[in-house]
């Protein structure tokens, strides 16, 4: 007892307290601005005694994961909506983003304490704490040139000439050392490939409409093979596997990203041939391969993916990108998964500025950071296990991109005053990332409540977690009855992201 009274007595006098956000509101509303010498950082998550619970809250007037210590009510709304436990529902693997050449880009163009800060920012306890990022193997759009790693003008069957890429080891592995260090080694990565080398494709090029050629189908994935091998070398593990970034792209090649393209019921062959049989007696066998890795609006070719026994036998999960989610519910989600009750559903990518009728980076735009909050809380209703994130940090422009597909991120870096800026959409994911765990586990709340869209969570550290997203112009109140504490009753700010846990 004594021992746990000074425990905590550490715990309180240790406690760091945030530094503020500066803010700063530019055509849109407020970002926070980071320089060498100044970051907002968070306040540390502390465990409270039972009876309290502890509130966090950033919200449009200018909130920043404020912290807050309320009591549980004895009494209360006979509405309540009651956290029922006893029913689960998915468990959790990660949140984060992507580690994309642009990523690392921007990375490099701060000087070294403001670069320190930024990826504080999205690792460190007095950040977001991600915890699952995307790896691309090789180029995307986000690059300056679209490559692979075996660019040979003949085809390099052996593949005598593959490489890691200037790219791998000035954008990528540096950065995602340096992460690992921040998550002391718990931050878990998977990998998704845009393109093959041209002469592996039926087109010849990276782009276009082009699939793999048939006599490569093997090679493809002995490709992969090397890749896991190149980067183990380095020091990087992975946790899963993607069959391969936007298999549709090839079907809208006037857009020029780099991809494979692949038909379901043709993709579900390679699968059950080469891709299955040579990753699991490989020596990446633990691997979650990841089917689809495309947009929730072509989730049907799931049923034709699935359609060969053997393919669905190796495939672990879904993975769907948010694109277009505008026309098409999360509850596709739940109506595969009582179908597919053992396969996991992931969100592998998601950005704003991707219409061509709407510029790539609003800064200090609240909208687009309730349009993540809101997009992840209603995936999170709908058995995804996670929710990964475009790239991690762009330039004002929405930069670089060697096709000028421009976009918006988190964090935009910029290059003229070598500042940061974090956006609303920055402080969206860390609701999420932040709190739930690895192997939290969704516990049954409604849905929505007064308009307010909530979810709950219990974390293998016996904690619980809930998130309240009030997208109203007005204060909101809400009313949960925890069986076993009590009554939280608290009026939510308007347009507001709320994380309340207790122990
Ligand atoms: C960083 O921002 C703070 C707060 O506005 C300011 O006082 C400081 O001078 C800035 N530091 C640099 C290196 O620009
Ligand atoms: C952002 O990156 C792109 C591509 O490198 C570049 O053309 C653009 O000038 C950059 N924007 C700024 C503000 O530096």
């Amino acid at each position: 007892m004594l021992l746990k009274v000074l425990l905590l007595a550490f715990l309180v006098a240790t406690v760091r307290s945030a530094t503020e956000c500066m803010s700063r509101t530019f055509d849109y509303e407020a970002v926070c601005v980071c320089n060498a010498t100044h970051c907002d950082t968070i306040d540390p998550i502390v465990e409270v005694p039972q009876g309290q619970y502890v509130s966090y809250t950033s919200n449009l007037e200018g909130l920043r994961f404020e912290r807050e210590v309320e009591n549980f009510l004895t009494t209360g709304n006979s509405n309540a909506h009651v956290i029922d436990h006893s029913v689960t529902y998915q468990t959790i693997v990660g949140f984060g983003g992507a580690f994309t050449d642009a990523t690392g880009i921007n990375f490099n163009i701060l000087d070294e304490q403001t670069r320190e800060h930024l990826i504080r920012s999205y690792f460190s306890d007095e950040g977001l704490e991600y915890s699952l990022c995307r790896v691309p193997i090789g180029g995307t759009d986000f690059s300056t040139r679209s490559y692979s790693y075996l660019d040979t003008s003949y085809p390099d069957i052996e593949m005598e000439n593959f490489r890691l890429q200037a790219e791998d080891y000035s954008y990528k592995i540096p950065y995602i050392l340096q992460a690992l260090e921040l998550t002391n080694g718990k931050l878990q990565f998977f990998a998704s490939a845009w393109t093959a080398p041209a002469w592996m494709k039926t087109n010849e090029a990276q782009d276009g409409d082009g699939d793999l050629k048939r006599e490569y189908w093997q090679l493809w994935v002995d490709y992969f093979v090397k890749f896991f091998d190149s980067y183990k070398a380095e020091g990087i593990e992975f946790w899963g596997l993607t069959t391969g970034n936007e298999p549709s792209l090839a079907f809208f090649s006037w857009t020029g990203i780099n991809s494979v393209g692949w038909l379901p019921w043709i993709q579900n062959k390679w699968i059950a041939r080469h891709l299955g049989p040579t990753i699991r007696s490989s020596d990446y066998s633990h691997l979650k391969l990841i089917s689809h890795d495309d947009q929730r609006i072509l989730l049907p070719f799931v049923f034709n993916l699935l359609s060969d026994e053997t393919a669905k036998s190796y495939l672990d999960g879904i993975a769907v990108h948010w694109y277009w989610n505008d026309f098409v519910p999360a509850s596709w989600h739940s109506n595969i998964h009582d179908l597919y009750p053992d396969k996991f559903f992931i969100n592998t990518e998601a950005c704003k500025g991707d219409r061509p009728w709407d510029s790539a980076v609003h800064l200090g735009s609240w909208d687009r950071g309730e349009q993540y909050a809101v997009d992840i809380i209603e995936n999170l209703q709908h058995w995804s296990v996670g929710w990964v994130d475009w790239n991690m940090a762009l330039n004002t422009t929405g930069g670089p991109s060697y096709i000028s597909n421009e976009v918006d991120s988190p964090i935009i870096v910029n290059p003229e005053t070598g500042e940061f800026y974090k956006q609303p959409m920055f402080y969206a994911i860390g609701h999420y990332s932040k709190f739930i765990i690895r192997d939290s586990v969704r516990v049954d709340l409604p849905f929505k409540q007064n308009n307010v869209l909530t979810a709950a969570f219990d974390r293998p550290d016996g904690a619980t977690v809930i998130v309240a997203i009030n997208s109203e112009d007005s204060e909101t109140e809400i009313n949960i009855r925890d069986p076993n504490r009590g009554y939280i009753s608290k009026v939510l700010t308007p347009k507001s992201f709320n994380t309340i846990i207790y122990w």
